[in-house]
């Protein structure tokens, strides 16, 4: 997958801009706040029809306009494409997204148009954070490849909301427990089937995932770790319950249970205590949790094992490597990461979009596959 082209319109410190990639290496140098990680994230934007930093839409806007627009040209295994966005804070469908010229219905249908993988900061929450960042790092990825997993847990977050507004509704209401749970056994089904497909999907996903990153973090460290990387189902027993090698019926029997185990809690504070979206992933490093015992070394080297995995993962889905986006990491990484990082992408022809306060040290002497832009005040300019 190739980005071609990016037009940016009143999107975050952007007036007007748009700029042509070259298919390897592009690095976007400048200071700091003068726009480098809005690009980056007008590209991600393209490819999961959000902000991933928690940010709404019309903050997305530029100050004081009326919305925004963003729009690329891309060329995959099935050719050149258009995909865009047009978002306006006044109107009721304020956003409007096109692949190809056609409208797309749902927001989830851009699954798959443009892949994208980023590298942040940011990402080591998926390491140092809570649950949540790891299901985003786990349902971004799926969401990409899968238009049925998009679709999915769509339907999901539409019961579960259903679900518990009625929790609010009936929970402390003088009802009979049998009234309440005849109430809800309207949701629970489908809860329980759009739930058991997430969870069958995630699984599936976390075991092509950890071979992979197992290969790729024996590579950085040079095969003298062992990292590993689990599915957990949130259930009573606080360790949860492992759901490798489970069959579709063997989830549903552990969400049936759940369901009954968290009625009570359930209807005390008014929202679901069980499902995916109670999930973790377990990542540890020979034998012991990478979060409680790692250093920030181990850390930063098992995020960027992660990475190097999704790619994989992404091209093993897909049949082609996704776009690689590397906000502000270079710095954070030591030489020897810097090289296997710089190696892995050539060696694959993987595009990738690089920012960086200060690029001299790392692509010293590099004149080949490089192109470079400056970006100072909300412009880029090929430099
Ligand atoms: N909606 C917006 N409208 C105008 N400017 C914005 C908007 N959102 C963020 N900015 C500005 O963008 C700048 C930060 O850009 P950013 O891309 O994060 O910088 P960096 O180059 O350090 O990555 C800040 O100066 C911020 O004020
Ligand atoms: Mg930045």
């Amino acid at each position: 997958m190739r980005l071609i082209t990016l037009a940016m319109t009143n999107f975050r410190n952007y007036r007007r801009q748009s700029c042509h990639f070259a298919p390897g290496l592009n690095l976007l140098e400048g200071a700091n706040a003068q726009g480098k990680t809005n690009l980056i994230e007008g590209v991600y934007y393209l490819s999961i029809g959000r902000a991933y930093r928690a940010a709404r839409d019309e903050q997305l806007a530029r100050w004081e306009s009326e919305g925004f627009q963003l729009q690329a040209t891309i060329e995959g295994k099935n050719g050149k494409t258009g995909v865009s966005v047009d978002y306006r804070k006044s109107e009721k469908a304020a956003k409007k997204i096109f692949v190809g010229g056609l409208r797309l219905e749902k927001i989830e249908e851009l699954s798959g148009v443009l892949t994208s993988v980023l590298f942040s900061p940011d990402s080591m929450a998926v390491i140092k954070g809570g649950p949540q960042e790891r299901r985003n790092f786990l349902d971004y990825d799926i969401a990409q490849i899968s238009l049925a997993y998009s679709r999915n847990s769509q339907k999901y977050r539409r019961v579960l909301a259903q679900r518990n507004a009625l929790l609010k509704k009936i929970g402390l209401s003088p009802m009979g427990k049998k009234e309440k749970e005849d109430r809800l056994s309207l949701w629970d089904q489908q809860l329980i089937d759009y739930g058991t497909r997430i969870i069958a999907r995630r699984q599936t996903a976390v075991d092509k995932l950890t071979p992979l990153t197992r290969l790729a973090h024996r590579k950085l460290t040079e095969g003298k770790e062992n990292i590993e990387i689990k599915y957990r189902v949130s259930t009573k027993d606080k360790g949860g319950w492992d759901g490798r090698g489970k069959s579709d019926e063997e989830i549903k029997a552990v969400l049936s249970q759940d369901r009954e185990d968290f009625l009570a809690e359930d209807l005390r504070w008014g929202s679901t205590q069980w499902g995916p979206q109670r999930d973790d992933l377990e990542i540890s490093l020979n034998g012991v949790d990478l979060r409680q015992f790692g250093s920030q070394g181990q850390q930063r080297t098992g995020v960027l094992a992660l990475k190097l995995a999704e790619l994989e993962f992404f091209r093993g889905e897909s049949g082609e490597y996704p776009i690689l986006l590397l906000d502000d990491v270079m710095s954070e990484l030591d030489k020897k990461r810097q090289e296997r990082l710089l190696g892995f992408i050539d060696e694959k022809g993987i595009q990738c979009l690089i920012t960086a306060t200060e690029a001299k040290d790392i692509f010293s002497g590099r004149k080949d596959g490089l192109k470079r832009f400056v970006v100072k005040e909300g412009s880029v300019a090929e430099g």
